[in-house]
């Protein structure tokens, strides 16, 4: 199926056609959160049509770029030395654009190409749509290019995607860009700007085409998804809450289950909270990050909730929907925090016994207002409360996980699962997820297992045992 793009607002130049030449080839490595793997999936079809393929060997490749986060600096770390390994690729190959893309290319711009001698461009997750206008640029007279500047609002390009031959039973669809909150340790308000709704008939569009294609189970995506449209509303527009966006996208014939993410709790209010158990596709699945269970830290975190304030919500979210699973954030060894501030947080989790969670150890971002308060929790000490976070966690996973042992549950087959590739008695496994997200391998007979057949199917599993991250069952 040709891949074909529209932008939303079209006011760029058109790049040089190069219809008629050899394929090329482009390898994109992508370090980060579900917003740069997505970004990828854009470069991917902005590319499609200038005859560029994804290839998965950098040696083959005409075009290199390192998609990188850059809201811990781990990512960053890796992506730098990625950067230095793939260096020498140059020197056999002249026509090769070697480039960073992502919040690491929006945070560092010129200076990473000053840094990096080497690198031919570094751009922002705003400018993806005219990714071939770049090439074009690097390979004329230009040589080597940063382009970082945000898009104003009206005209910042959304991508629409089409019609892909290569749809996966799971899709993100992008519904905004941007944070308009301030949390004191966050840099993605400098990496990726304002927030800025896509139109809702651009939404509605998307999640058609996916379903037409093959997909099931749609995740609205955006960095604080809660605040849908508000920037559409304030310029006196028509537009959904998101809310009512999840309920029209529910009416969508074919979207069996529905996932959003990520929510900031204070925007977590009852119309929302409402859905749950109410629209249909709506999964009992909520990633609520709570960052910390002191009140001074989430005050110095500028997250303007409280504990208990975070606490009700939960607590209505359970009553709404008993079977809710939750997920959080946290982060520990932000700055100041004490012992004392650090046992909140192990208690808050000890409460809520939330069924997963992702735990960080503060890192320090340039700019951010936390980075003046100074990163004052050694490194080691970091080490340790992240250490028994998890422990504490893990303790709350096991029991939940293995109150499931007997019971039936819904998955979605996705495809084999991961231990299938790897041999041995798990060989012809496939996995789905519950409408709680939890992950379920199930054996299949041999010739099943090579026919696909399973694939995109609602399918009811016996659960037979629980592992640490994953169940196994049998088809009921
Ligand atoms: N240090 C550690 N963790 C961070 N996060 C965001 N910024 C930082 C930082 N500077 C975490 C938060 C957020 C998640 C996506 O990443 O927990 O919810
Ligand atoms: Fe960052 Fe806070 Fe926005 Fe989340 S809500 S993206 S943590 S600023």
């Amino acid at each position: 199926m040709a891949t074909s793009v529209q932008l939303e607002s079209n006011s760029m130049q058109s790049p040089t056609s190069v219809d008629g030449q050899p394929p090329r080839f482009v390898y994109v490595q992508t370090f980060g959160c579900q917003m740069n793997v997505n970004d990828t999936d854009r470069i991917h079809q902005v590319l499609a049509p200038y005859n560029y393929t994804p290839t998965t060997d950098p040696a083959q490749a005409n075009l290199i770029l390192l998609n990188t986060c850059s809201v811990r600096d781990r990512a960053e770390h890796k992506m730098m030395s990625r950067l230095g390994r793939l260096a020498p690729l140059k020197e056999f190959n002249d026509d090769l654009i070697l480039g960073v893309a992502g919040c690491v290319a929006q945070q560092e711009g010129e200076k990473l190409l000053a840094k990096v001698p080497y690198l031919d461009l570094v751009f922002g997750p705003d400018h993806v749509a005219k990714l071939p206008v770049l090439l074009d640029r690097v390979r004329g007279s230009e040589g080597r290019v940063s382009e970082t500047k945000f898009f104003k609002r009206k005209d910042y390009a959304f991508l629409e995607a089409e019609p892909r031959d290569d749809v996966k039973v799971s899709e993100f669809v992008t519904i905004m860009k941007g944070c308009d909150k301030v949390c004191a340790f966050c840099i993605v308000p400098f990496t990726r700007g304002r927030e800025v709704s896509k139109s809702p008939e651009m939404i509605i569009r998307e999640v058609k085409k996916l379903v037409a294609g093959g997909a099931r189970e749609i995740t609205l995506l955006g960095q604080n998804v809660n605040s849908y449209g508000k920037d559409i509303s304030a310029k006196g527009d028509r537009v959904p809450t998101f809310a009512q966006l999840l309920r029209d996208v529910d009416a969508i014939e074919g979207v069996e289950r529905l996932r959003f993410t990520t929510s900031h709790p204070m925007d977590c209010i009852d119309d929302l909270i409402a859905c749950f158990g109410d629209v249909p596709s709506l999964c009992e699945f909520f990633h609520l990050p709570v960052q910390s269970g002191s009140n001074e830290i989430l005050e110095a975190m500028r997250r303007f909730y409280t504990r208990a304030s975070y606490l009700a919500r939960v607590e209505n979210l359970r009553r709404q929907c008993p079977d809710i699973a939750l997920s959080t954030d946290i982060i520990v060894g932000f700055p100041g925090e004490t012992e004392a501030q650090f046992q909140d947080t192990l208690s808050l989790l000890a409460e809520v016994r939330y069924d997963s969670i992702f735990a960080f150890k503060y890192s320090e971002r340039p700019g951010t207002r936390a980075a003046k308060m100074g990163d004052t929790v050694p490194e080691p000490e970091k080490k340790r409360r992240l250490a028994e976070v998890l422990e504490l966690q893990a303790g709350i996973t096991r029991a939940k996980m293995e109150a499931y042992v007997g019971q039936e549950l819904e998955i979605l087959v996705e495809g084999p699962s991961k231990k299938s590739s790897a041999g041995g008695e798990g060989r012809f496994q496939i996995m789905g997820r519950t409408r709680s997200n939890l992950i379920v391998n199930v054996p299949v007979p041999l010739g099943e297992f090579w026919s696909n057949r399973w694939i995109g199917r609602l399918a009811k599993v016996r659960v037979l045992e629980a592992k640490s991250n994953s169940l196994f069952g049998e088809f009921v």
